[in-house]
């Protein structure tokens, strides 16, 4: 149970090994627009990540690109020292020339050297899950696995992911290392990574689905969720995060957001039971997508 009296969504271990809680928190949105700079309002940014344990939310999600590292550098602020339970996934292989541009960058030395600056600006001496951005096109990913690899067997950090894969880079990462989870674009409206969740629930590998809410659309009225979001008392982004959750025990959602009120409407979802017949309801609706 957490501090609002409502029981934290079930426990996943990542790697075998580190346990947290399934409803977690995206840090992609305490920056500025097009995820540059710094965030409107940081006062509200560290309200929000200070929230964050009495709701039962011990999992954040983050990036060195977020900013650049203005994410990275406000989680510090607002939760060093850590809680112990509390678990900070990063990433790299996304360079930054601007708001709202994002290039690839998978030079292994690159990735090594951002894996470094991660473990500065987060204050930490280990990283608990480090995950590649991106597949770098223009370098062979086996180098870019291989740079993890170095990662894993320095201590730097203790688990690795990828994030927007398919089922054969994953088989191809695993010769390389235990692949401990996978972030891919994943919601009601977007089912195109079905294969690669149910590889992943099959070995017991996170899968974390960025954009759970479809950037909101999902949390706004006016979508399929409406008519069950109202029978259950609830709101249609909970419904959607809570459909999320029943989708697969290895689903680990990352809903994100600047602001207090956002946050503890989203961290009730992990109390939220969908009865069967609504979720096969939502599950057929949306399948085709
Ligand atoms: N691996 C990747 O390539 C990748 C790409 C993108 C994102 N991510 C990760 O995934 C996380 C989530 O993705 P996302 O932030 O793009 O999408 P999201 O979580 O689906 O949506 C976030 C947006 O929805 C709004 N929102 C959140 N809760 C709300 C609520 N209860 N009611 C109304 N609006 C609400 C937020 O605005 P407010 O701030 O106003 O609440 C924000 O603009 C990110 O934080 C990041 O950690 C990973």
């Amino acid at each position: 149970m957490n501090a609002t009296g409502q029981p934290a969504s079930p426990a996943f271990l990542i790697g075998g090994d580190l346990p947290v809680n399934r409803l977690g928190f995206g840090a992609m949105r305490i920056t500025g627009d097009g995820i540059w700079g710094e965030p409107r309002d940081r006062a509200e940014a560290i309200r929000t990540l200070r929230r964050l344990p009495a709701l039962g939310v011990n999992f954040i999600d983050t990036a060195d690109s977020y900013g650049p590292r203005v994410s990275e550098t406000i989680i510090r602020e607002a939760l060093l020292p850590y809680a112990s339970d509390l678990v900070i996934a990063t990433k790299a292989g996304l360079a930054r020339t601007g708001p709202d541009q994002w290039t690839p960058l998978g030079r292994p030395e690159y990735l090594i050297q951002q894996a470094h600056q991660s473990l500065q600006l987060l204050g930490v001496e280990q990283i608990a899950l480090w995950q590649l951005h991106r597949i770098d096109p223009k370098v062979p990913r086996d180098e870019q696995f291989g740079a993890i690899q170095f990662l894993l067997d320095s201590g730097l950090v203790r688990h690795a992911g990828l994030s927007e894969v398919s089922v054969d880079d994953i088989e191809a990462a695993s010769e390389y290392f235990d692949v401990a989870t996978v972030q891919n674009r994943y919601n009601l409206g977007d089912r195109s990574s079905e294969a690669v969740l149910d590889y992943c629930t099959d070995n017991g590998i996170g899968f974390i689905p960025w954009y759970p809410l479809a950037a909101g659309a999902l949390a706004r009225k006016g979508s399929v969720l409406d008519e069950i979001a109202r029978k259950l008392g609830a709101t249609p982004g909970q419904v959607a995060l809570a459909w999320l959750l029943r989708k697969s025990p290895a689903m680990l959602p990352i809903p994100g957001t600047s602001n207090v009120a956002h946050l503890e409407e989203n961290a009730a979802a992990a109390a939220l039971v969908l009865p069967d017949t609504d979720f096969q309801a939502l599950d057929q609706a949306t399948r085709a997508r």
